[in-house]
């Protein structure tokens, strides 16, 4: 039986385990480096993946200083329809049902956060890094509920012991978000912006104090290649993933922005065979998150990996300051408006979001009006 959308609570949520890299790891029995120690030395490599075996693979390698998870991949690790979430689930309502709200509304989305907060807490309690938990992706276009639904998250985690250093609050980034992120950061909430498919989205996010970003590089050459109808293979140098990477890569580090730049999602630029084409292009990108296939397949090649981007290059490189450092809205609106990928990428993935927190949504409000009567 599935006792909620394990998806949506994936697209709440995501928990980053920071397991140090123990000394000596490095074995040098090889003659020839695999790529993903090559890697490794340019570039802070998270694992995605929820399997702590896998993890526990990877970290003992030494070339792996991060893991990223999230509960899809804790439930698939674990049998679904575990009484272990049921439980978090019947904690979350029971919890909602005895707070201060009285509309159903405000209890079912007390309620989400608050299976989203317990969620991150069991994770939390499992690995040692951030737990990124998501603000519901209903308040996109809503700054102030999605400042005050940040620091409820925020609250509840400290009422469970856990501090806001370890917690980063993930938002899409929209115009609206990144405002909310913006005042959240100055009162020390770490956020995660992501949905981020455009230079403007980027820059904007750094200029308002994002901690962190997360570009799609892979879902954004399915977005070239489907409008171009493109079928033949594509140079990585010239995916436009990577390019769009590789361009905020060079921003951030000509125009001192402190924004942290982890592309998350991958496809292969020549085709299949050469998965890992976009994340060796960007070599030298300050973190990644990476899934274990593709972890598999860097582990298994010895091929020189050359440092693709590096502070040097970025800082001579061409780039222009946008919106003299500070753009304002309508600068942001109609930059964005001006790019097809950004602008139909981030929608799709809105609605995408939406969708999941709806599903959740419809199991949440049974739960509580089955318990109200
Ligand atoms: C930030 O969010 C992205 C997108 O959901 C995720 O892949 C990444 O792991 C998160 N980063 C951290 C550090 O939790």
């Amino acid at each position: 039986m599935r006792i909620f959308s394990f998806a949506a609570l994936a697209a709440i949520m995501t928990a980053n385990a920071f397991t140090p890299v123990p000394a000596g790891a490095r074995t040098s029995s090889a003659l020839k480096a695999s790529q993903l120690e090559q890697l490794s030395k340019l570039t802070t490599l998270s694992i995605d993946s929820g399997d702590l075996k896998v993890i526990e693979k990877y970290a003992s390698t030494g070339f792996i200083t991060d893991a990223t998870t999230n509960p899809l991949f804790v439930s698939q690790a674990g049998s679904s329809g575990d009484p272990v979430y049921q439980k978090l689930v019947d904690d979350a309502v029971a919890f909602a049902l005895a707070s201060d709200e009285t509309d159903e509304d405000s209890i079912v989305a007390l309620a989400i956060d608050a299976l989203a907060v317990n969620l991150g807490a069991s994770i939390a309690s499992i690995v040692k890094g951030y737990i990124s938990t998501e603000v519901n992706p209903k308040l996109a276009f809503d700054t102030d509920a999605s400042i005050s639904r940040g620091r409820r998250i925020i609250k509840m985690y400290a009422d469970k012991g856990i501090p806001k250093e370890r917690v980063l609050i993930k938002l899409p980034a929209t115009w609206e978000s990144i405002l909310a992120a913006e005042v959240l950061e100055k009162e020390g909430i770490q956020c995660n912006l992501t949905l981020i498919f455009s230079f403007v989205q980027a820059v904007a996010c750094a200029q308002r104090g994002s901690h962190l970003i997360s570009p799609f590089p892979g879902r954004v050459l399915d977005w070239y290649k489907a409008k171009d109808g493109r079928t033949e293979p594509t140079q990585p140098e010239d995916d436009e993933g990577v390019v769009l990477c590789r361009k905020i890569y060079n921003y951030y580090k000509k125009f001192g922005h402190d924004t942290i730049c982890m592309p998350a999602s991958w496809r292969p630029s020549r085709g299949p065979g050469f998965e890992t084409d976009e994340i060796i292009a960007l070599a030298g990108s300050d973190r990644m998150t990476i899934p274990a296939p593709l972890l598999e397949k860097l582990e298994a090649s010895e091929e020189e990996v050359a440092q693709a981007l590096d502070v040097d290059s970025a800082k001579a490189s061409d780039e222009e300051e946008v919106g003299g450092g500070m753009m304002d809205e309508k600068e942001f609106r109609y930059l964005l408006n001006m790019d097809g990928c950004g602008t139909d990428k981030l929608a799709e993935g809105l609605r995408a979001f939406i969708g999941e927190t709806d599903k959740l949504e419809e199991i949440i409000i049974a739960k509580v009006r089955e318990n109200k009567a």
